[in-house]
C-alpha cells in the first residue's frame, strides 16, 4: 500500500491504478478505525478493483466545543490495518493540504442537514459536504463507501452529488453500508473508546431501548408513546441526555408521527461526555 501526503502525488498515483483499465472504489475516514470502518474497506474491495482509502481529520465538522483535539490519531496502526485489508492507497492529508490558505468555499445541503445531528450541531454537515465533496474531486472514484450508522450524512452525501452533478461512472455509486454491531447490540465508533467500562456496559440499552420502540410501533402503538418509553429506559440506564428520538422517513428524513413502510429510527444521547448516535429500520 502506498501512503500519499499531497495532492499532486495522488493525482499520479490513482491515474496509475487506473491504467490497467479497473475501478476504483474510495473509503473516506477519519482514522481510529474499527470493524464498521473494514467492513466498508472489505465492501468496497469486493465491488472494486482497487480501494482507495482516506484517512482525514475534518476540522470543518467539529463545532467549537467539539473534540477535534482528543479524536484519536493512529495513522501508524491504521495504515497497517488498510494494508492488512489490501488498500492499494492510502490519501492522509494535512489539513493545509485539504484547507490552503485563503480557502474560501462551503457546500451547504438544506433539508437533509436540518434537524437530528445537523440541530445541536449546526455547520457540522457543511463541513461533512465540503470535505467528502472535495475529496471526490481529489480522488474521482467510480464508486464510493459510507457507514449507514451516520445515515443522514449518507443522506446529506447522496443528496450533495446529485445536486452538484458529482456523477460517478457508477450507476449505484454511493454505496451505504450495514451498521457493524459489537455483541450486546451496541453500533461500533471510534467514540466507544471514550466510554469507561461502566458506561460500555449501559450502553448497551441504546439499541435494546431502540428495539423495543420498534416492536412496539410495529405492534401499533403511537410514535409518542414508543419514544417516550425509549427515552425512559435510556435514563433509567445510566444515559444523561437524550439529545433526540425520531421516527423520520429513511429516504427524505421528513418527521412522521406515525409507523410508515420506510420510517426508520434516529437517536442520538449522551452518556458521561459521549454522544453516542444509533438507527434502525422501523417501517
Ligand atoms: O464518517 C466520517 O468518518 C466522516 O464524516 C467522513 C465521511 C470521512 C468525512 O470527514
Amino acid at each position: 500500500m502506498q501512503t500519499v501526503t499531497t495532492l499532486g502525488v495522488l493525482r499520479n498515483s490513482v491515474g496509475a491504478l487506473r491504467e490497467d483499465g479497473g475501478t476504483v472504489a474510495l473509503v473516506p475516514t477519519m482514522g481510529a478505525l474499527h470493524e464498521g470502518h473494514l467492513t466498508l474497506i472489505r465492501t468496497a474491495r469486493d465491488r472494486a478493483d482497487h480501494v482507495v482509502a482516506s484517512i482525514f481529520v475534518n476540522p470543518r465538522q467539529f463545532g467549537p466545543s467539539e473534540d477535534l483535539d482528543a479524536y484519536p490519531r493512529q495513522l501508524e496502526r491504521d495504515s497497517g490495518l488498510l494494508a492488512a485489508e489490501g488498500v492499494a492507497l492510502l490519501w492522509a492529508p494535512q489539513p493545509d493540504e485539504v484547507y490552503p490558505e485563503g480557502y474560501a468555499t462551503n457546500v451547504s445541503v438544506a433539508g437533509v442537514s436540518e434537524g437530528l445531528c445537523g440541530g445541536d450541531r449546526p455547520r457540522h454537515f457543511d463541513g461533512v459536504a465540503t470535505v467528502v465533496c472535495k475529496l471526490f474531486n481529489q480522488v474521482r472514484p467510480d464508486m464510493a463507501f459510507f457507514g449507514e450508522k451516520d445515515w443522514q450524512q449518507l443522506a446529506v452525501i447522496r443528496r450533495m452529488a446529485r445536486d452538484l452533478d458529482l456523477t460517478m461512472p457508477h450507476v449505484d455509486a454511493i454505496h451505504g453500508v450495514p451498521i457493524v454491531r459489537e455483541a450486546d447490540g451496541v453500533a461500533m465508533s471510534s467514540r466507544n473508546a471514550y466510554l469507561s467500562p461502566e458506561q460500555r456496559a449501559a450502553a448497551a440499552a441504546l439499541p435494546t431501548a431502540m428495539r423495543d420502540a420498534v416492536d412496539l410501533l410495529q405492534d401499533g402503538g403511537g410514535a409518542d408513546r414508543a419514544l417516550g418509553n425509549l427515552r425512559d429506559a435510556l435514563r433509567t440506564a445510566g444515559f444523561d441526555t437524550v439529545d433526540y428520538a425520531e421516527l423520520r422517513d429513511g429516504d427524505s428524513l421528513v418527521p412522521l408521527d406515525r409507523l410508515a413502510p420506510g420510517a426508520r429510527l434516529f437517536v442520538a444521547a449522551r452518556i458521561g461526555g459521549t454522544r453516542l448516535i444509533d438507527n434502525m429500520a422501523a417501517g
